[in-house]
């Protein structure tokens, strides 16, 4: 069961303030009749109709996007940036499961799916994101060991992480390290590396779960398989 100003949100038909206002009005009906209560309780055998139109069941859509450079993982962005919905052609009202930084390239699934999305992006599920970093310095294997075993960011110490060294350049002065983590704190992994000493030149997000973007060019993006989002499921349904 689900409130039904969100049903009728999630269905693309308006926002949920929108369909806020449209319940007090009296413009909704479930089964023919006038509902006015705001949080009344629906599920999928209910025919909702707003405004005399009957909601079309909410269709479920999970976007793979190879997030670029210079895009906000927000649905809108006050200072008018281009935003990760402005590549995406979807009649539905989907949104970014987790966020990446403007700069940061690579994985981002996007759904109107809020019950995989609360799943996926819920610590305890541990769902892998592995992400590779240029970072300035040559990385000390010490600070790998820190790295994994946890650090303290924002007044609190982070899981348990895999880090591992990819490449050192000693020429340029860089270091690629891979780094999976399991959560999905604010700036996370520039916040890790950061506490280390180090500062993050780039991101990216090579994986999220068994998903990865080498097929798509930064800006592409293609549709999850039913496979695919059942494998997503089976993450987040373990106990
Ligand atoms: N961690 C960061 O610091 N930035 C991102 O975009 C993702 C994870």
């Amino acid at each position: 069961m689900e409130r039904i100003q969100k049903v009728i949100a999630n269905s693309g038909y308006t926002s949920r303030r929108k369909a806020e206002e449209l319940l007090i009005k009296g413009k909704v009906k479930v089964n023919g009749i006038v509902v006015k209560e705001l949080g009344t309780l629906v599920d999928s055998s209910d025919t909702i109709e707003v405004e005399g139109n009957i909601l079309k069941k909410d269709l479920k859509v999970y976007i793979l996007l190879n997030k670029p450079r210079g895009v906000v993982t927000t649905t809108s962005d006050d200072k008018m940036r281009k935003t990760v919905l402005d590549l995406i052609d979807a009649k539905e009202r989907i949104y970014p499961i987790g966020r990446l930084d403007y700069d940061t390239t690579g994985v981002l699934i996007l759904t109107n799916d809020g019950n995989l999305t609360n799943g996926l992006i819920h610590p305890s599920n541990n769902v892998d994101k592995v992400y590779i970093a240029k970072i300035k310095g040559i990385i000390k294997s010490d600070d790998i060991k820190k790295l994994s075993k946890g650090v303290i960011i924002d007044g609190k110490k982070t899981s348990k992480a895999f880090a591992k060294i990819k490449k050192i350049d000693k020429k340029k002065n860089i270091s690629i390290v891979e780094l999976t983590i399991h959560e999905g704190r604010n700036h996370q992994v520039k916040k890790m590396f950061e506490v280390c000493g180090y500062e993050v030149l780039k991101l990216k997000r090579e994986k999220f779960a068994f998903l990865d973007v080498k097929s798509l060019k930064p800006g592409e993006y293609r549709h999850l398989s039913i496979k695919e989002v059942k494998k997503l499921y089976s993450l987040i349904n373990k106990s």
